[in-house]
């Protein structure tokens, strides 16, 4: 973090965005909050607040003790004893939800299945069986390799029925990722698939297992089988005794697996959070808790009526936005949601639209890089298709620029939808910062305030509240689904986010208050930049530069600079259909200067047909700061395209500096 010894000096802010957004009297006539009851009971007593959400679930015993805080460490519920796969499935079944659909589940090839409430149950309970029959008992670890398949949440609510913590790993991630997550967690079953579709052509995941458990103490591999006898080259190789094919366990399984009963600080998951450079972090997120806090988001920010709605969230569910938005929290509200394995392009750029209007979509949850990339591609997709079905947009994973904010609003969802910015990190493991969409008047590009019962602050570089400017984002108070800790390494979770602003949770991001008092989130500090003296947020040059009508998305870094500290330097892709000519460049510079001042123009623009992303479709600036600098690139290992960077650095020896 930048430190120029300036007295308090934070982020300065620079963007102001004034349209505002009010919900419309259509939505809020069948909203299922449409004041501020919520927030005023969690105000009162917020402890209080919590156990009547906890009450939307079934316990086996209830619990003695709400929260018992000892910073860093907190404990929700203690005492009560649950099982987060009854709640997800037995007793919407014992409800008479049987019938009702869990999942619309679609492969990258076209091919669909519907999955109920009462099938997902039996299947989960199977599958419990099997992992009993491999020798899995309560508390053991396993992990998870897989496609977008329903076998993954089967597999999950299987784990959770007995006790067993999952640690799911994306399945674009490498062998050596995997690997360190199953040595980190000491995982002793693997499940997997033979492979996945991706674009059309097979992706090879046991490959992966087979280079990822040699020489751990992996016993077993179970796999679904995906690909078949269309996987190169035929079957995938099975080794014998260790790999075991699922259908073939399946065939053999006992129907019916009791619950376990867990306690509420029971580890329920891990999930890993890969850190650019260091070793990655186990996050560990317990039971009665999580789910409390999943479900009671689900419902509210996404204003879900499970019996009616169709709720569809884009994320693989090997990202936490999976875990507690496709599995969890929907599952624990008896929703209805899409499940889609493949790309957005295959096989072609309209098959999101395409999917909206199958399936009759009213909910859709995703991320700003998606939408940017939508935006590039141009109307022309969304408009082949019937988007009305849907009634509000959610996003998710990065700060959403103003422009992409509207254009979500108005060609996604035709004007009519609200459209909620959802702020939150696998570490608190439910979103803490949204609107609530019944409620809320929304800013575009702002995630507006904490939700109910979510105690947030913006400060400055001393720890003192800043009412109104730009600073560090803050969680003052716990909340049911915070991380318990990094998984053996409780000094670690002390160091990383409790130790920089003793008593308060550092989540590492700047965020500015307005004189309204919405927050706006400005990006992982490591990003701001110092522009002779000022500390200027990448995410406001960018959303000023995708406020400009040719521009698709940016990315912007400070690269040393003589004169100035550092100097701005930005990446710009361009929408369809647009050129580079005609001195785009410097009317690009003067738009930035315009809009929020000439301390924040750009040095040099360059123009570039792709931006490096993490497969979660984050921006990595860290490497732009390497080629703007000419440095050799850091680790591109988490690179969803590598020869992105090469093509940016080729552009940008070739783009001058201007002044
Ligand atoms: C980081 C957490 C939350 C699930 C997916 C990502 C950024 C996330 C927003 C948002 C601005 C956001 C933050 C955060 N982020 N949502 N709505 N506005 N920034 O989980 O991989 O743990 O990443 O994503 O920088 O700290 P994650």
């Amino acid at each position: 973090m930048a430190d120029d010894g300036s007295e308090g000096a934070t982020i300065e802010e620079l963007l102001v965005e004034s349209r505002v957004f009010p919900p419309s009297p259509a939505f809020r006539s069948d909203a299922l909050v449409t004041d501020r009851s919520l927030y005023d009971q969690a105000a009162v007593d917020v402890n209080r607040f919590w156990e009547q959400q906890a009450h939307a679930l079934d316990w086996f015993r209830p619990w003695d003790t709400t929260c018992a805080w000892e910073p860093p460490f907190a404990r929700w519920f203690d005492g009560g004893t649950l099982n987060a796969s009854w709640n997800c499935l037995d007793r919407h079944v014992a409800g008479g939800l049987g019938d009702r659909v869990a999942y619309y589940w679609e492969g990258e090839s076209g091919e669909t299945r519907t999955i109920t409430y009462a099938q997902l149950l039996d299947e989960v309970q199977r599958f419990a069986n099997v992992l009993k029959s491999l020798g899995v008992r309560r508390g053991d670890r396993v992990a998870m390799y897989m496609p977008m398949i329903p076998e993954l949440p089967v597999a999950m609510l299987a784990c959770a029925r007995i006790g067993a913590p999952h640690i799911v790993v994306f399945g674009g991630f490498s062998s050596d990722a995997l690997r360190s997550r199953i040595v980190d967690s000491g995982s002793r079953v693997v499940v997997t698939a033979d492979g996945g579709w991706r674009r059309g052509a097979p992706v090879m995941l046991k490959q992966h297992v087979d280079a990822a458990i040699e020489g751990t103490d992996v016993e077993h591999a179970v796999v679904v089988r995906r690909l078949g006898d269309l996987a190169p080259g035929g079957a995938v190789a099975m080794s014998a005794g260790r790999d075991l094919w699922y259908h073939e366990l399946m065939a053999s399984a006992e129907a019916e697996c009791p619950p376990e009963h867990m306690d509420a600080e029971d580890l329920l998951f891990l999930l890993h959070t890969s850190g650019t450079t260091a070793r990655p972090k186990g996050i560990m997120h317990t039971t009665g808790g999580y789910l409390t806090q999943a479900a009671f988001t689900h419902r509210y920010v996404f204003d879900l009526h499970p019996e009616r709605d169709v709720y569809w969230c884009t994320a693989d569910i090997g990202w936490v936005t999976g875990h507690s938005y496709i599995v969890y929290g929907p599952l624990a509200n008896a929703a209805t949601s899409v499940m889609y394995e493949g790309t957005p392009d295959f096989p072609d750029k309209d098959r999101w639209w395409d999917i909206v209007e199958r399936y009759k979509v009213t909910i859709l949850y995703t991320a700003p890089t998606a939408i940017r990339t939508f935006m590039k591609w141009g109307t022309s997709y969304l408009s082949r298709h019937d988007l009305t079905s849907l009634r509000l947009l959610g996003s998710v994973g990065e700060p959403i620029n103003p422009e992409a904010w509207v254009w979500y609003w108005k060609e996604v969802g035709g004007g009519t939808c609200p459209v909620v910015d959802t702020w939150w990190q696998t570490e608190t493991g439910a979103i803490l910062i949204s609107p609530l969409p019944g409620v809320t008047d929304c800013k575009p590009g702002s995630a507006t305030f904490p939700l109910p019962g979510i105690g947030a602050e913006v400060v400055d570089d001393h720890g003192n509240p800043v009412e109104h400017g730009g600073g560090y984002l803050t969680l003052t108070q716990p909340w049911p689904a915070m991380l318990r800790g990094i998984y053996g390494d409780p000094e670690r979770y002390h160091e990383t986010y409790w130790s920089r602003f003793p008593g308060r949770y550092f989540a590492g991001d700047g965020a500015k208050i307005d004189e309204d008092g919405y927050l706006w989130l400005l990006g992982r500090v490591d990003d701001v930049m110092n522009i002779s003296g000022h500390r200027v947020s990448t995410t406001e040059v960018e959303s000023a530069l995708v406020d400009h009508p040719s521009v698709a998305e940016s990315a912007v870094v400070g690269a040393t600079d003589a004169t100035t500290g550092q100097a701005i330097v930005a990446f710009v892709t361009l929408r369809s259909g647009e050129s580079a000519g005609d001195n785009l460049g410097t009317r690009l510079r003067q738009h930035v200067a315009d809009k929020i001042g000439p301390i924040a123009r750009p040095k040099s623009i360059v123009f570039t047909d792709d931006l490096p992303k993490t497969r979660s479709g984050k921006i990595m600036r860290r490497l732009l700061r390497d080629v703007a600098e000419g440095r050799a690139l850091g680790d591109t290992t988490t690179l969803a395209d590598a020869s992105v960077v090469d093509e940016i650095r080729r552009r940008s020896q070739a783009a001058p500096a201007e002044d």
